[in-house]
């Protein structure tokens, strides 16, 4: 896009966007977690503050750093924490994009000291964290835009369907895993949008600065 001046089209606007992984803590030395890196909601958030919007960015542990001026970043370590974060900052926004890669579960009991080694099972029981996308569906007023992604591996469309139906969202973005080049510790992304009228749009396998670019416009066009 070099040498394509930005129109900031989002000038007064607010949005929150959730990303990278979340950490649930086993003891004080060990977690569980999982691959997102975090490069597709951060390439959303730099999208977003380009075109001049006040961009809250809530995530998890990620390696990746982003230096624009417009970018509030918010660093939270679990679901709970992200979960908590975005409760308090979604009323102050117009429009969220739930993209980070949240532990369904996390372990029921952390054990203050590092657990060792035996020579039997060893079982962790794990209770279910918050569905953080779920709780922003209900707490969403009138003229709030709330967009999420799914990741699935088999039924993708009729699975993303149901997400978006439960969550309330107003999109959902579905990223295949079928395809190669597409989904976590990757550059590139190939996206299938689908609005609450089902609609579905159909984009090719691009760089995740180019996918961010898309979801970023077909966001705006729900703005109006
Ligand atoms: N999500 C969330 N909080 C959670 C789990 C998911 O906010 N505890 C959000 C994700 O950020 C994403 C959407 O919900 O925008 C769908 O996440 P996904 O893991 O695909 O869906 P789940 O509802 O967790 O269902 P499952 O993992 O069983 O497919
Ligand atoms: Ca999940």
């Amino acid at each position: 896009f070099k040498g394509v001046p930005v129109i900031k089209t989002l000038t007064g606007k607010r949005i929150m966007i959730t990303a990278g992984p979340t950490y649930e803590a086993i003891d004080p030395v060990r977690f569980i977690g999982n691959y997102s890196s975090g490069k597709m909601g951060f390439a959303i958030a730099e999208e977003l503050a380009k075109r001049g919007a006040h961009v809250d960015l809530v995530c998890g542990p990620v390696q990746i750093k982003i230096e624009h001026p417009g970018v509030y970043r918010h660093d939270v370590v679990t679901a709970q924490q992200m979960h908590d974060k975005c409760v308090e900052l979604f009323p102050n926004t117009d429009a969220a994009i739930m993209a980070a890669a949240v532990s369904d579960y996390t372990p029921a009991n952390v054990s203050d000291n590092k657990i060792k080694r035996s020579s039997d099972h060893f079982n962790i029981s794990l209770k279910p964290n918050p569905d953080i996308a779920k709780r922003m569906g209900e707490m969403k007023k009138t003229g709030q835009i709330l967009a999420g992604f799914a990741l699935e591996t088999d039924n993708e469309i009729a699975n993303a369907c149901e997400k978006l139906k439960k969550k309330h969202l107003d999109f959902i973005v579905l990223n295949s895993l079928a395809k190669a080049g597409a989904g976590f510790m990757t550059d590139t992304n190939q996206i299938t949008i689908i609005s609450k009228e089902n609609k579905q749009t159909d984009f090719p396998l691009k760089s995740k600065r180019e996918v961010a670019f898309d979801i970023v416009n077909y966001l705006e066009t729900m703005m109006v």
